[in-house]
């Protein structure tokens, strides 16, 4: 079997190396190989949004990189469709599998649905490859949001769905998708978290700050949260961006605020003319230990960033994956979002909706540092989702 993995920005590294990991394990042990090649989309294209993770993940070196760079979303997705149909022709891959709800996903899912292999197959040959989404079925019913349109899109087109909660489960199968081609597999993610755990606890993030002590005997760490906000619906529109601002700044009094910034925040803060309010932390600068704040810093590494969370006392965000991260690691978190596509963070793990709204958000965040954390993990979130993805994957 030849399989083709894509993946192209960053939320999509930490769940094709699960899946790598689970097929280097499968080559080893059985005479049944699945080759893979490995597809960079070149969504994201910076070292601190992608070449770093390939590192830190022990990532394969990608055999194509189709470079498409930043771009509208029409443009971006056309790019990446016009330039991976080659690849499809040239490599005639049985299956593509594709991560997450990015530009990249359904663009190459387009792509693989409408390609004809033909000429000179015989008919029980395929004649397109099979379409394998792994994080389908997540809905967060905000049709203005353009990861829901790439799910739905997706997985309308994917023969093979893979899923992380029961609810998704549940959507697929509103949305007419047949129960035998879905399957409830656990959290990729969440695997390469596991993996990586004890890596991370070697991390120096946290002395580099001023967080922690630089003596090993002392590793006595301050209090502090960690911020991260890259939504368009939340950044682009300048009002609810001030806004958001202003209930970080107040929640930073209480405790000092770690916010390392993505390149779509970093350039609407410079278009705003906010940069004089977020102050950029210099290399060598630390966080006072007396002063409490909102401190902005470059995008983080893998391992850096999940040391930096799972010693946080709270975690705001706009993000889809943090919120599982977070219900791994039991750290409270506060979604600054009013749906969420990943309810069972809410249901059983840290996660809380707090909107867009300064107060609702300040609110939200003091109770949150004032309960005992109070989390389940989900089901199947055990680690092994991408042995059960590649298990599947054999026999179909
Ligand atoms: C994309 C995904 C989003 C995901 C996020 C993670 C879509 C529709 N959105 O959003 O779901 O949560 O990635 O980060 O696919 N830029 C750089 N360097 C880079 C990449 C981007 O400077 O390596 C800048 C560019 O100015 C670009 C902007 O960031 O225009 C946005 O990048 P883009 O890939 O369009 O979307 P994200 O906001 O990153």
């Amino acid at each position: 079997m030849k399989l083709l993995l894509v993946a192209g920005a960053r939320p999509n590294f930490m769940k094709i190396a699960s899946i790598v990991a689970a097929l280097d394990s499968h080559n080893l042990r059985a005479s049944d190989r699945i080759d893979y090649l490995l597809v960079h989309t070149g969504q994201h294209y910076d070292e601190k949004m992608s070449q770093t993770f390939f590192r830190e993940l022990d990532l394969p070196r990608t055999a194509v990189d189709l470079e498409v760079g930043s771009g509208t979303h029409a443009a971006q997705t056309a790019e990446i469709m016009k330039r991976f149909e080659p690849v499809l022709v040239k490599e005639r891959p049985d299956a593509v599998l594709l991560v997450g709800d990015v530009n990249s996903t359904i663009a190459c899912a387009l792509v693989a649905s409408k390609i004809v292999y033909a000429d000179g197959t015989d008919a029980s040959d395929r004649t397109r490859p099979l379409i394998i989404h792994v994080e389908a079925g997540l809905r967060s019913r905000d049709r203005s949001m353009p990861e829901e349109i790439n799910r739905i899109l997706t997985d309308a087109l994917s023969d093979l769905l893979f899923v992380t909660e029961q609810s998704a489960v549940d959507n697929l199968r509103r949305e007419g998708i047949a129960r035998n081609n879905i399957h409830l597999v656990g959290n990729t993610m969440v695997d390469t978290l596991l993996r990586h755990r004890a890596r991370a606890e070697q991390s120096a993030i946290l002395q580099r700050l001023g967080l922690a002590g630089s003596d090993p005997d002392n590793q006595a760490t301050l209090p502090y949260g960690v911020v991260t906000l890259h939504r368009p619906s939340n950044v682009d529109d300048p009002t609810a961006f001030r806004n958001i601002l202003d209930a970080l700044f107040t929640i930073g009094q209480t405790l000092p605020l770690v916010f390392p910034v993505h390149p779509r925040t970093v350039a609407r803060i410079q278009e705003f003319g906010l940069a004089d309010q977020c102050h950029m932390l210099a290399p060598h600068e630390t966080i006072p230990e007396t002063k409490a704040g909102l401190y902005f810093i470059e995008p983080l590494g893998y391992l850096h960033f999940l040391r930096l969370m799972s010693k946080a006392r709270i975690v705001l965000t706009d993000s889809g994956g943090i919120q599982e991260e977070t219900t791994m690691l039991g750290v409270p978190c506060v979604t600054l979002r009013n749906n969420t596509e990943r309810p069972v963070t809410v249901s059983q793990g840290t996660n809380v909706l707090a909107g867009t709204v300064k107060e609702a958000i300040v609110q939200q965040a003091l109770r949150q540092l004032n309960r005992p954390v109070n989390s389940k993990k989900p089901d199947l979130w055990d680690g092994k989702a991408g042995e059960r993805i590649v298990r599947i994957m054999k026999r179909t």
